[in-house]
């Protein structure tokens, strides 16, 4: 009976003393103490031998010795289910879920496209602000009040200023540039622009312009035919022919529409040539004296030309997207088409 209690007490020791960090040392105590052939159950198994009168006492002694080494045992597996809970294991090594990559869109990629043909032959960029006041979009571009050419432009009104409109067109940033940069000048302006019209396949209440502008000593209409031909052999290839047809613009005399050989038939007839074998796709001219004169620059010493075109409209004739209302809607089955042409 004595070794038997100084074996216990000895036990007892190593019981207070377990700590356990982990599942498989708490595993290990669990069979070592309370397993089949455990600790507890050998002991219990020498009861035979105490003698009767000191059973009961006994008894007592292993009982209180079976809930120590039970009781620690449940503190530490609570313990357990306890990190469990707070989440899963999360293996580090494992490969990431990959992400797939988004595409530009595909006006930013061809304005960028329009962006460094210029680029290349001296232009810089320079832009505008949407919100545009009556002189840089109008006036200032020889359109004064009640002129017939502003009806060419249904304009958005800003309601809260009657002088404010959404810019109808990039030409503001003409103005702007004529205003505070020194001559010559020679920039692109590419931008939002914003018109008043019924959204359909052909016209949208949003799209964008690129222009251009160079005024400088003795530029001349042959420098504006021969840097937009340089533009269309670059963005539409070699082969690709232009004419140029008189027209009228206010802030540009002489002005002219300059039209492609059609990009889709090069020239047999077809839908988006409508079988005529060319495709407009900008308006340009001189800068008219009158637009010079608004910025103090003397139109007897120096002339420049300015262009603007529609960056749907190029995006349409060299990728042939026929419906406008499809830029805005972000399908991307249409927009992963591009992915080729970033
Ligand atoms: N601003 C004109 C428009 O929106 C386009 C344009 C035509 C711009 C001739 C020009 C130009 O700079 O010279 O329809």
């Amino acid at each position: 009976m004595a070794s038997l209690q100084e074996q216990i007490q000895q036990y007892e020791q190593e019981i207070i003393a377990f700590q356990s960090a982990n599942a498989a040392e708490l595993e290990d105590f669990r069979i070592r103490f309370l397993g089949a052939k455990g600790i507890v159950k050998q002991i219990f198994g020498e009861m035979k031998n105490v003698p009767a009168d000191q059973r009961k006492e006994a008894g007592q002694m292993l009982n209180a010795f079976k809930i120590l080494a039970e009781e620690k045992y449940d503190s530490f597996k609570a313990q357990q289910v306890d990190t469990k809970a707070s989440g899963p294991l999360v293996d580090h090594t494992l490969p990431g879920t990959p992400l797939p990559l988004g595409t530009r869109h595909p006006l930013r990629v061809v304005e960028n496209k329009i962006v460094s043909i210029f680029e290349r032959i001296g232009f810089s960029v320079a832009t505008g602000p949407e919100i545009e006041d009556d002189w840089h979009n109008f006036t200032s571009l020889n359109m004064p009040e009640h002129h017939p050419a502003r009806d060419m432009q249904d304009t958005f009104y800003v309601s809260t200023n009657p002088d404010w409109v959404l810019r109808t067109h990039t030409s503001s940033t003409q103005a702007r540039i004529l205003e505070t940069e020194s001559l010559p000048i020679r920039v692109i302006c590419p931008g939002r622009v914003y018109r008043n019209e019924t959204i359909s396949a052909r016209a949208h209440c949003f799209f964008h312009q690129c222009e251009g502008l160079y005024v400088d000593k003795n530029v001349s209409f042959a420098d504006l035919k021969q840097t937009l031909y340089y533009f269309v052999t670059e963005m539409f290839g070699e082969n690709t022919k232009v004419r140029f047809r008189p027209s009228y613009f206010p802030f540009t005399e002489p002005s002219a529409e300059m039209d492609i050989s059609c990009t889709v038939c090069g020239g047999s007839g077809c839908n988006l040539c409508k079988h005529t074998g060319w495709v407009e796709i900008l308006g340009c001219g001189m800068v008219h004296p009158n637009m010079l004169r608004n910025f103090g620059i003397d139109p007897e010493v120096y002339t420049g030309f300015a262009f603007g075109m529609g960056v749907e409209r190029i995006t349409q004739v060299k990728y042939q997207v026929n419906d406008l209302r499809m830029y805005s809607q972000n399908d991307v089955r249409f927009l992963r088409q591009f992915q080729a042409i970033q």
